[in-house]
């Protein structure tokens, strides 16, 4: 009896051991260890043989039958690792491949495109790329740039006033609108890149030249103005500056952007920071400076002026280099007796409005595709 169990045991070990799939294996299952099966069946018959071979036999045949229960767990688990094995293998993804089809790269936003030209074009000019904080002092946004302590630009429904962090924490805590303490805070959010001017120089000996780009904030929203936008400011000091090396940098700046063929003019104007100031206009680009289209029409873009008006910029004024004390980091410092400068500031959105024939300053912001797929 017992060779019968033995018999039956690695008949049924061979046929798990050579199992093939999860399939083959319960099959196997079925008939080694099935309710007919001839194991299962001679352990039931166990009861009936003599006294003296039950429990040997019976002793055998449960040991045979735990392990080819075992086995059959065993086999299955290997054939589900190499099954996953192989899987993974023909399955296999290069991560480094491109995307098939390849999709589009995307592109530049018109304002980063916009703000990169400019930048560039400035940085054949000779002047170099500097940044700085969006968060401002009252000091350097308005007092350092000359700006009366009554001047209008200062009021709260123009610029964005920033509570010191002490200050939100306590007007939260009392329950106060955060606008209550605004207006006597000293920090805004830059409400033009002009600023800026002064802590170049503060850090930067003359002669200096350098552009700064950047975001700028004013409480106002239509087609011509969003709450956030961008500047570009330029400032050049050193000696023997003039009004006629602002009008040059300028013409090879509006030439650059709208076309060998333009002109620039500089209109008298007021800024607090600029003595004399001005404000540029480029000859009109989209009717030759004519005003009038070849067909009679009035031309839309200048509404028939010829000129359209690009930015602000002047001569420093003499007050704002007081406001930069010499230091170690850049002296000799800034004598109005000795150096001269002049600057700028132009408006990124304006500038790409005009070239590309945007409507409506807000489309910039809206990321509808539709709009920022024309571009770049
Ligand atoms: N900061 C001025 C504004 O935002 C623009 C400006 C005008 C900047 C004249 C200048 C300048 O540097 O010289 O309206």
């Amino acid at each position: 009896m017992i060779e019968r169990v033995e018999q039956l045991r690695s008949k049924a070990e061979a046929e798990i051991a050579a199992a093939g799939s999860a399939e083959a294996l319960q099959e196997l299952r079925v008939r080694h260890l099935g309710r007919r099966a001839q194991l299962p069946q001679l352990l039931r018959g166990v009861a009936e043989l003599p006294a003296e071979q039950r429990a040997a036999v019976g002793a055998a045949a449960n040991q045979a039958r735990h392990a080819l229960e075992e086995m059959l767990e065993r086999r299955a688990a290997e054939l589900r690792s190499a099954e996953l094995g192989s899987l993974l293998e023909s399955d296999r993804v290069d991560v480094t491949l491109p995307g098939a089809p390849p999709q589009p790269i995307g592109r530049l936003h018109l304002l980063t495109a916009t703000r990169r030209e400019l930048e560039d074009i400035f940085l054949g000019l000779g002047f170099t790329v500097v940044e700085g904080p969006e968060v401002e002092t009252v000091h350097y946004n308005f007092d350092a740039l000359n700006h009366s302590p009554t001047h209008p630009a200062r009021a709260p429904s123009d610029t964005f006033y920033v509570a010191p962090p002490a200050a939100a924490g306590r007007g939260e805590e009392d329950g106060a609108s955060p606008g209550a303490s605004g207006a006597a805070s000293e920090l805004v959010l830059r409400t033009h890149t002009s600023p800026m001017q002064v802590r170049v120089m503060e850090s930067h000996p003359p002669p200096l030249y350098v552009v700064i780009p950047g975001r700028v904030y004013r409480p106002d929203s239509d087609a011509t103005h969003t709450p956030q936008f961008h500047q570009i400011e330029g400032l050049a000091v050193d000696e023997d500056i003039t009004l006629a090396d602002l009008k040059g940098t300028l013409l090879a700046f509006a030439r650059a952007v709208f076309g060998d063929a333009r002109e620039v003019r500089l209109r008298p104007h007021f800024f607090p920071f600029t003595e004399p100031s001005v404000e540029v206009d480029v000859s009109c680009f989209n009717c030759e400076g004519r005003g009038f289209r070849a067909d009679g029409a009035r031309c839309h873009l200048c509404k028939g002026e010829g000129w359209l008006e690009v930015l602000g910029a002047g001569e420093v004024d003499p007050n704002v280099y007081a406001y930069v004390p010499t230091s170690e980091r850049n002296a000799p410092g800034y004598d109005p007796e000795r150096v001269q400068g002049f600057a700028w500031g132009l408006g990124v959105e304006r500038i790409a409005m005009l070239k590309h024939g945007i409507p409506d300053l807000r489309l910039y912001y809206e990321n509808d595709l539709r709009f920022l797929e024309q571009f770049g």
